[in-house]
């Protein structure tokens, strides 16, 4: 009898996102002349920055063979690519990260779900109570049931500390999605002591970094002390870059890290990652990667940073708008994400802007028990259906 993994049992039928999407698609159905705008899913709006879009097309005029022709890429990622990464997102910002210690894929969501696949199924999970459904859901799914839930609340402004964790893996996001919330250099310092003493592993999930406007906030876990020792960092292009339809992101293991067999034996982790990769991954096209590399290029960073300046400019706009309607808000400021405390039912106060406003928004309880009593809304959108946004909320709330 063919016996089906149960372990997806314990999980929600529906991806939280999928979820949100079916109720938006009925809503649409029902009142089919109804303008949508959607701050829910955190997806681009923006074109890609031109320097991206000729690095684009000259490489598909590389495998039209008017250029180089690449079929299979490298395991590891283009040197072309991983070598722009290591100096312009590390050694350029002091950090000591190699080339050959970053591994490129097709996006964080990805590596972040895939990652877990090289520990015990045994190890202790923790992650932060809301949190990106992925990091939950993938170690539930490979039968890791026992989470230990890291409250994020008002009270420790959404960035818990690790008084109290057990676990042996803590996945921690900053800027944080969904809180918006950034971890300090002394929080983030704090998280790196304690997993050093504990033989433990931070995966840090860095995707929103690029939003960072404070100068004393970390981008990297690796601007901690010792985080060589006990972290993995996963990047995406898609926030970044706007790259969530292109697909592309990276993975740092650094040279050293290691975990342990039942006898105590170190086994570095990097080699296992790439083992993991090359067997089931054939990499991120050329033509992405090309156009990946562009975004380190003088006029490619300049590009993107004034296309995230754009998106904190929404952020900022209904920010300001919702403070003056009474609302509370964290993030926007380092990070795409509002989260807005609406006092009730979050899943209810979704559906009142959803029926009321057309505005689609994300939840708090779908990211976790202590995000009810919030939501999330995204500042990735045009201005104009920002200030729609805006208007509308207004008329509403
Ligand atoms: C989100 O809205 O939380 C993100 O867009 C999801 C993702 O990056 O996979």
């Amino acid at each position: 009898m063919l016996h089906v993994n149960e372990n997806y049992s314990k999980i929600k039928p529906t991806y939280l996102f999928a979820e949100i999407a079916h109720r938006v698609a009925a809503h649409q159905k029902a009142h089919p002349d109804a303008k949508v705008i959607r701050l829910g899913i955190g997806d681009v709006t923006e074109p890609l920055a031109p320097s991206v879009i000729a690095a684009m097309h000259k490489a598909v005029d590389d495998e039209a063979g008017k250029g180089d022709f690449h079929g299979y890429g490298p395991e590891q990622g283009y040197a072309f690519l991983r070598e722009k990464i290591a100096q312009v997102d590390f050694q350029d910002r002091g950090i000591d990260i190699s080339a050959d210690e970053i591994l490129v894929s097709d996006g964080a969501k990805c590596d972040c779900g895939n990652i877990q696949e090289l520990f015990g199924a045994d190890v202790k999970i923790a992650v932060g109570d809301p949190v990106y459904p992925v990091y939950v859901d993938t170690n539930v799914m490979a039968g890791r049931h026992d989470i230990q839930l890291l409250p994020c609340t008002a009270e420790n402004s959404f960035v818990p500390g690790p008084e109290g964790c057990t676990a042996d893996i803590v996945y921690l996001c900053y800027p944080n999605n969904p809180t918006g919330a950034i971890a300090t250099k002394a929080q983030l310092q704090a998280w790196v002591d304690w997993a050093n003493a504990k033989k433990a592993l931070i995966l840090f999930d860095a995707a929103y970094e690029a939003f960072i406007r404070n100068p004393e906030i970390p981008h990297s876990i690796y601007e901690c002390k010792g985080a060589k020792t006990c972290a993995i960092e996963i990047r995406s292009f898609s926030k970044t870059a706007g790259f969530t339809g292109i697909r592309c992101g990276y993975t740092v293991v650094p040279n050293g890290l290691v975990a342990y067999t039942a006898d105590g034996s170190e086994v570095p982790l990097r080699p296992m990652w790439m083992r993991r990769q090359t067997t089931k991954f054939n990499g991120a096209s050329y033509i992405t990667q090309r156009g990946a590399e562009a975004i380190y290029s003088p006029e490619g960073q300049r590009e993107c940073r004034d296309i995230i300046d754009f998106y904190l400019g929404n952020a900022k706009l209904m920010k300001d708008a919702l403070k003056s309607l009474g609302y509370t808000v964290t993030g926007g400021d380092n990070s795409p994400y509002l989260w807005v405390n609406v006092k009730g039912d979050s899943w209810a106060f979704f559906d009142k802007l959803l029926k009321e406003a057309n505005v689609v928004t994300t939840p708090g309880a779908g990211f976790g028990k202590a995000g009810e009593g919030y939501i999330r809304i995204s500042a990735f959108n045009s201005r104009a259906n920002v200030l729609e946004a805006i208007e509308r909320l207004k008329k509403v709330l």
